[in-house]
This record gives C-alpha cells, sequence and structure tokens, in this order.
C-alpha cells in the first residue's frame, strides 16, 4: 500500500505556516493559537479529493497520475524557541515546505530550518508566502498562481520577480541552485520556489500539485507501506488530557497500531512499554493539536497518520522517541540501538546535558558536525557529578572542560561547584546561542593560551652596544643598545656573535622608565646580569637574544605568523650560532 507522504512545514516565526495550512483545509487554526504564535507540532491529513478539488484542472495539465492518498502535513513553531519541535517535524518528514515571506526574506529560523532539512537529508521546496502583501497586487479568483500573476499588472509582475529574485540570491549564498517552479528545468538539481498567498489561496494549486508530485516522484518506494506490519512511529509531543491523563502525539511512519496494542518506547531509564488505553485520530482536515472533541475514537489506525495516544505507564515515554508496537519482533533491538546512538559518547569531550532525546540528537549532530566531542551525555538538570567530571576533563583536554545545557535547570550544588572548580556551564533555550557562547568561550580560552604562551617564548633579537653610553660596569652592567632587529624582554639571555654567552637582561629602560620590551629601531637603556663592559661587551659590538629550543619550536610551529620574514632569517641565524657554540663545546 502506498501512504501518504509526510510533509512538514517549516521556516521562521509569523512567514505563515499555519494559515497555509488553514487555507489548504479551510481552517482558522492560526486565528486561534495563543499570542498568535504555534507552540506545538500539528498534524493533518488532507485526503486526496481535497487536493483534487484544489488544484481540478492543474492536476489534469500536468498530467500527473495520483497514487498517494492524501498529504499528511505537519505544522511546526517558527518561534526560536522550539528548536527541538522543528527538528522532530523535520526528523519525521519524507519532505518539506519551507515558507519564507517574500516581503522579509531569509531570517534566523529560515537558516535554522534548512540546516535541519540539511541534516537529515530532507527534500525541500520553498513557499515564497504573502505575495498579496506586494504592492498593487489585485486578487483572483483562482488558486493558481499562473492564472493571477497572467492578469497583474506589468509593475506588480517586475515586483515579484525581483522579490523573487533576491531569494534565489539568498539560496544560492548558501549553495544552492533555486527557481521559480515553471522554469525548472531539473527537479534533481534546482530547489522548486512557488509563489503563493496563504490569505488569498492564490499558488495553493501548484504549491499542492508540487508537494504531490514531487513526493511521488522523489520518494518512491519509501511510501510503500504494509499495513499489516507492526506499527511504527515517532513521539512528537507528550501531554496531559482531561479524562485521558497522559497523552503521546505520534506520527504513525509504518504499520498499524490496534487498541490494547502494547507499545515499547524509550524513557531515561531504558525501554518502557505501555498498553494502548484509548486511540484517537483527528477528523479528515483536524489538527492534531486541536482540542480532542475533533477527534475520532478508533480502534486501529495505519500509515501514515497523526494520532494521539492513551495508555498507562506513557509518563515516562521520552518525545523524539521511537514508538513500536510490541507484536514486532524487533522492537527492543530498535529502541536500544536508538537509545545506545543517542548516548554514544567519546573519550574526551564536552559534558551536554538536555531536556529530551529530540534535543540530544540534535545537538550532538550539530556539535560532531563542528568537530566537538562529546565526553558524558544526559538527560534532566545540570547537578554537581556533571561539573566535576567537566573539571576532571581538563587534565585530558582543557577545551572540554566544560557544561553544555539546553532546556534544563542548573542544581543548586551544582552552581556551587561550578564557582568553586571555575568549570564553566553554558545554560541556554535556543539550541543556536549555545553553539555561539561555546565558540565564544572556545575563542577566549584559546587567546588566554596564546597570551600565556606567548609571554614565555623568548623571541629573536639583534642588539648593538652604543658607543659612549656604558654607564655602570658590571653587576649588572648598564648599556645604551640599538634593538636592530626583532625585539627583548627582560630576562632574554644574550650572546655574542660567536654564540657565547654574555649574561641575562635584567631591566629595559628609556629615559628612566622602565619597559617590558624593546622593539626594531628603539635605542635603549639595558641592564645585564654577568656582562662586563669593556671585557665581553665592547661599543658597537652586536649581540642575539639566546633563543631556548622550546621557544624555537613553538615559533616556528604554532607562532610562525608572529615573525616577519627578516625575524624567520635572524631566528635561523641564531639557531645556527647556538649550533656553532655546542660543536665547540
Ligand atoms: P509560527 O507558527 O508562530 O511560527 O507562525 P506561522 O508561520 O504559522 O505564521 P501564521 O500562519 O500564524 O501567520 C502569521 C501572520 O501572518 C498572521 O497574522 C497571518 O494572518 C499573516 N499571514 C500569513 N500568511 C499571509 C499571507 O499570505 N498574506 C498576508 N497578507 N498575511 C499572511
Ligand atoms: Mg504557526
Amino acid at each position: 500500500m502506498i501512504r501518504q507522504p509526510i510533509i512538514s512545514v517549516m521556516g521562521h516565526v509569523d512567514h505563515g505556516k499555519t494559515s497555509l495550512l488553514d487555507r489548504v483545509r479551510s481552517t482558522t487554526i492560526a486565528k486561534k493559537e495563543a499570542g498568535g504564535i504555534t507552540q506545538h507540532i500539528g498534524a493533518s491529513e488532507v485526503p486526496l479529493d481535497v487536493i483534487e478539488n484544489v488544484c481540478g484542472e492543474l492536476l489534469k495539465r500536468f498530467g500527473a497520475k495520483i497514487i498517494v492518498p492524501g498529504l499528511l502535513f505537519i505544522d511546526t513553531p517558527g518561534h526560536e524557541a522550539f528548536t527541538n519541535l522543528r527538528k522532530r517535524g523535520g526528523s519525521v518528514a519524507d519532505l518539506a515546505i519551507l515558507v519564507v515571506d517574500v516581503t522579509k526574506s531569509f531570517e534566523p529560523q529560515t537558516y535554522e530550518a534548512i540546516e535541519i532539512l540539511k541534516e537529515y537529508k530532507t527534500p525541500f521546496i520553498v513557499a515564497a508566502n504573502k505575495i498579496d502583501l506586494i504592492t498593487g497586487w489585485t486578487k483572483k479568483e483562482t488558486y493558481s498562481f499562473l492564472e493571477s500573476i497572467a492578469q497583474q499588472n506589468q509593475n506588480v509582475v517586475n515586483e515579484v520577480e525581483a522579490r523573487l529574485y533576491q531569494m534565489v540570491g539568498k539560496f544560492s549564498e548558501i549553495g544552492f541552485n533555486s527557481e521559480r517552479f515553471d522554469r525548472i528545468t531539473d527537479f534533481q538539481r534546482e530547489l522548486v520556489i512557488l509563489p503563493v498567498s496563504a490569505k488569498t489561496g492564490e499558488g495553493i494549486a501548484e504549491l499542492l500539485v508540487y508537494a504531490t508530485g514531487l513526493s511521488q516522484k522523489f520518494l518512491g518506494s519509501r511510501l510503500e507501506v504494509d499495513v499489516n506490519e507492526p506499527g511504527k512511529g515517532s513521539i512528537l509531543e507528550k501531554k496531559e488530557e482531561r479524562g485521558l491523563g497522559t497523552t503521546i502525539d505520534v506520527i504513525l511512519y509504518n504499520g498499524t497500531l490496534n487498541l490494547n496494542d502494547t507499545i515499547a518506547f524509550a524513557t531515561t531509564n531504558g525501554i518502557g512499554t505501555a498498553k494502548i488505553k484509548a486511540l484517537l485520530k483527528p477528523k479528515s482536515m483536524q489538527d492534531l493539536r486541536d482540542s480532542t472533541s475533533k477527534f475520532d475514537y478508533v480502534d486501529s489506525v495505519a500509515a501514515a497518520s497523526g494520532i494521539k495516544i492513551a495508555g498507562s505507564g506513557l509518563e515516562d515515554a521520552l518525545p523524539g522517541s521511537l514508538v513500536i508496537s510490541t507484536r514486532s519482533n524487533t522492537y527492543n533491538d530498535e529502541i536500544k540501538m536508538e537509545i545506545q546512538e543517542a548516548f554514544a559518547t567519546a573519550q574526551t569531550g564536552v559534558i551536554l546535558k538536555v531536556d529530551t532525546i529530540g534535543s540530544l540528537e540534535a545537538l550532538s549532530k550539530l556539535l560532531t558536525g563542528m568537530n566537538i566531542q562529546i565526553s558524558k551525555k544526559g538527560l534532566g538538570d545540570v547537578n554537581k557529578r556533571d561539573i566535576l567530571d567537566a573539571f576532571a576533563m581538563k587534565a585530558s583536554d582543557q577545551y572540554s572542560s566544560i557544561v553544555l545545557s539546553f532546556n534544563v535547570n542548573v542544581a543548586y550544588d551544582a552552581e556551587a561547584e561550578s564557582m568553586a572548580t571555575g568549570v564553566k556551564v553554558i545554560n541556554e533555550n535556543v539550541i543556536y546561542k549555545i553553539l555561539d557562547d561555546y565558540k565564544e568561550w572556545l575563542e577566549h580560552a584559546k587567546m588566554i593560551e596564546k597570551e600565556q604562551a606567548e609571554k614565555a617564548i623568548t623571541f629573536p633579537g639583534m642588539i648593538k652596544a652604543l658607543p659612549n653610553s656604558f654607564f655602570r660596569v658590571s653587576n649588572p652592567a648598564v648599556f645604551g643598545v640599538d634593538i636592530v632587529m626583532g625585539r627583548i624582554r627582560p630576562s632574554y639571555l644574550l650572546m655574542d656573535e660567536t654564540g657565547k654567552k654574555i649574561g641575562r637582561i635584567g631591566e629595559i629602560q628609556h629615559n628612566g622608565v622602565n619597559l617590558p620590551e624593546g622593539k626594531m629601531g628603539e635605542s635603549l637603556a639595558i641592564s645585564v646580569d654577568d656582562a662586563v663592559l669593556g671585557r665581553n661587551v665592547k661599543e658597537n659590538m652586536k649581540f642575539y637574544t639566546l633563543v631556548d629550543d622550546q621557544s624555537e619550536m613553538l615559533l616556528r610551529q604554532k607562532f610562525k605568523h608572529l615573525l616577519t620574514e627578516q625575524e624567520i632569517a635572524l631566528l635561523d641565524k641564531i639557531s645556527e650560532l647556538k649550533r656553532q657554540m655546542i660543536e665547540r663545546q
């Protein structure tokens, strides 16, 4: 049997995702949402006859034979706080519709949605929404964009072109070729852009035709399901419902689930099970998010479907986890594997604490993609143990000595331990903020390390003893010098042109003021402990800084960029002098 393709609608907040679905279903979910913002994942089935109704003539013109029984739409929130819900929407989707407001173009969660789709290799099409807001647009009585645009005046046509062109540019910046749907030559290589208005309905016909056609074209065998198989799906959310207790919203993508089936899923302690006490399916065109009065109580449900399940034992179910009927012989292994994958860690790496298995998966993927290893993953609040584990990490990798946490609290004793050990805890409710904060912390830590290393290094320097500027003969000798090349600092050892040690620089002064460093071109007074003027220091003699082997290695390998060509040549000269001196000994 061919099931409905699961189509996730994604995009930045307020770009019109819910409104688009409302338009398709003739519902008004968007208007009823608290604060006008979607805060839960929705799912609703749009049957074939509705699609045919909207698309009408267009379908015939495309000559497309529809084999899917309808489309299962998933509505995701665009607000930045709901990354985990978006991720879950993206992960179960066969195909996605990326909604972009043409008057706003790309915004942060547009990029985030694209990242999620790339991560799951989910094919997508683009709905360029709100074309009715383009100046001069007049609403035409049609669901077809092509029919409507043919009747708009030239200024409007030009403006639509300009907006779409801008969008094509944005896609190009991030490596996608894109084009207006009717100008696409290669659907494998070009991203389809469909101009629409959720408000007027114009463009909805093409949007549905392309969503249907492309899922048939690209998904193929992925849509073939065996309804006799035990049901298998993904938990979107866990909710308390009056009269039902704990329920889970599930996208069922394979097989069938029946009343009284036992289902298994991941919990924080391993695998949990529950017997299905009630199975609720939204009525056709109704949304999984809507009040349960718009649901049918059913005995059995087949993929693909968005359903609500009630049953005792669901309290521990982890949103984002697989849910499989225990009629399946492999349910144990499948869930175990999912848990193992989600919790797999490396020897060294950061400590990660998050709220749900879905967030764990999302953050793990993102961090691994940035080459950041994770040594410990957990669900729940950051505790003292986490801080101590991060502290212990310092010995093997100081850049991993940190706790990254998402959507959880930091326990009081963990906070105290963090203060005591200096282990940083990044705690955020927005995934991208965690990554940004971590990068910032990393840069800062590396900068401090570099500063410290740089301070410990002896840099190459060449100086010349000035005539008529011998101020004190010895203990320490004080005399005037020109810095011919490179730099000198207090504590540097000096050697003469034969590689013989002269003594160590004590102070560097200019006009009686102590300086931390003397640079090329400056004339300064220096004190050198073991030097004796007139004996091993004479007027116009040249001296070199004695760059120790450790400094030389660091300079050549890590800090080469801090040296000029001239200074590198000077370093070569100094190592040659050192070598000659050793040979003579
Ligand atoms: P979140 O779910 O919170 O991310 O928002 P959303 O993308 O679902 O946006 P929603 O559908 O709630 O629409 C946001 C606002 O834009 C509402 O006021 C809609 O009426 C308006 N809107 C959506 N689509 C259109 C459109 O095509 N034209 C015009 N003029 N307004 C639109
Ligand atoms: Mg919405």
